[in-house]
């Protein structure tokens, strides 16, 4: 049975949610499943937004049938051509002969790389700033190249003002009834999601999230409508706000992520006695992490946030333990930057961790390290306890130091982008 939303007049959400996949891109778990939106504009023309994923287009199919009730489908808007969006096209075609699909020129590369038809008759190629008047509604494209693929664009639908955004503002985890941020607890269920979504799939792409956001921030903007997660239509400077921080690589909050390797515990014994030094100094809210157990990309998503990082581990034939490597790696191809980080190193006959540890994060940009590196040979010694205090202090000290106002705030009413 059909199931679609009316999220303006005559403007119906028709995507749906997918709460088997385990993981999105096979890499990344999936807790309350992912949602794949797409919109259907009915007016003298109509228009579909972006279609969705192979595994719930049974349901998106009827749904478009349902809403466009006999009529034809006369544009689909491709405005991101990764195949979690595009899965639907060649169906459509097949039903909507005459359809006319709508993108760039690197979206029509793209469609015919993934795909094995051709249709140039089919294509409609925009560029910036180009309209396509719908009757009532006229919607004006954007391009929002690498947020987060190089074919990316955004449309604008000028009466209502609302800003079709991409991947840009998506969110993991399903929709559940409530499809607008607003009538969800949105700090409480989708926030953090939302984080590791943007940290993961766009974190590397900040430059360019902040040049489109000031490239609209010209534009009145009533609704901001993601490919994935909650609708924007109230309190739009707060996830704005968060967008600020995160393509800017500013903390949200100062604070200490402690994130470790360790086979036989003594690693971890060192991040422990830190963790539980710094709070009994009053730090609050410090996450811990080992990355044999968390999968990375939520430790990156609290790299996000956090201002101050410990990382610890033990070498690993004369290298880094897998899990750490393969985290700080990925950390620095995400452009993680930014940030204060300790380290701590653990060895039994030839020393590397620290060695290791310190190359990938130096390959970031304005890295601040906090004292010297804390190494054990093999576990912990009491005589090391005052080198081990005085890390902590530094770290705390670190944390007192800074006066920017680090914790974001999502105050204001402007519907302007930045
Ligand atoms: C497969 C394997 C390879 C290792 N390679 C090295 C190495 O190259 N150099 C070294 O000093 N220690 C090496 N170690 C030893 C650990 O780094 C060392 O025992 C460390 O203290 C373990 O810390 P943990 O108690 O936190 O697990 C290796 C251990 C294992 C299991
Ligand atoms: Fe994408
Ligand atoms: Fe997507």
């Amino acid at each position: 049975m059909y199931y679609v939303q009316e999220i303006a007049s005559d403007i119906f959400w028709v995507g749906g949610t997918d709460k088997r996949l385990e993981r999105f891109e096979n890499m990344f778990p999936l807790p309350q499943g992912v949602a794949f939106n797409s919109h259907l504009i009915l007016d003298e023309k109509t228009a579909l937004m972006d279609t969705v994923d192979a595994a719930i287009s049974a349901q998106f199919l009827e749904n478009i049938e349902h809403v466009l009730n006999g009529r034809s489908l006369d544009y689909l808007v491709v405005g991101h051509m990764e195949p979690d969006h595009c899965a639907n096209i060649e169906e459509l075609l097949r039903r909507y002969p005459d359809l006319k699909i709508v993108g760039n020129k690197k979206t029509f590369q793209f469609l015919e790389q993934f795909y094995t038809f051709s249709k140039p008759d089919n294509y409609l190629i925009v560029k910036e700033g180009d309209e396509l008047p719908l009757g009532r509604r006229t919607l004006r494209f954007f391009m929002a190249p690498f947020v987060h693929w190089p074919e990316v664009m955004f449309s604008y639908e000028v009466t209502e003002k609302i800003l079709f955004s991409a991947d840009a503002f998506g969110c993991f985890g399903s929709l559940s009834g409530n499809i607008f941020a607003d009538q969800t607890d949105f700090e409480g269920v989708y926030l953090d999601e939302s984080r590791r979504y943007y940290s993961n799939i766009v974190g590397k792409y900040g430059p360019q999230v902040q040049t489109v956001l000031k490239k609209l921030a010209k534009l009145e903007i009533e609704m901001i409508v993601p490919l994935h997660g909650p609708i924007w239509r109230e309190n739009l400077p707060y996830i704005i706000d968060k967008y600020q921080h995160w393509s800017t690589y500013q903390p949200e909050k100062k604070g200490v992520v402690l994130v470790y390797a360790s086979m036989y515990g003594n690693t971890e014994n060192v991040m422990n006695l830190i963790a539980g030094k710094l709070a009994a100094k009053g730090v609050q809210d410090i996450r811990m992490y080992d990355v044999s157990k968390t999968h990375p990309s939520y430790i990156i998503a609290d790299a996000w946030k956090f201002s101050h990082l410990v990382f610890g581990s033990p070498t690993y034939n004369l290298g880094l333990y897998h899990g750490m490597q393969a985290l700080l790696h990925e950390m620095a191809s995400l452009n993680l930057q930014n940030r204060k980080v300790a380290l701590v190193g653990n060895y039994t006959w030839a020393n590397a961790a620290v060695r290791d540890m310190t190359e990938i994060i130096e390959s970031m940009k304005k890295i601040e390290f906090i004292g010297e590196p804390f190494e054990i040979q093999s576990a912990l010694k009491a005589e090391q306890l005052p080198e081990l205090d005085q890390l902590v202090e530094a770290i705390y000290a670190s944390l007192n130091a800074d006066s920017a106002e680090l914790v974001a705030e999502g105050a204001g009413t402007s519907t302007k982008l930045i």
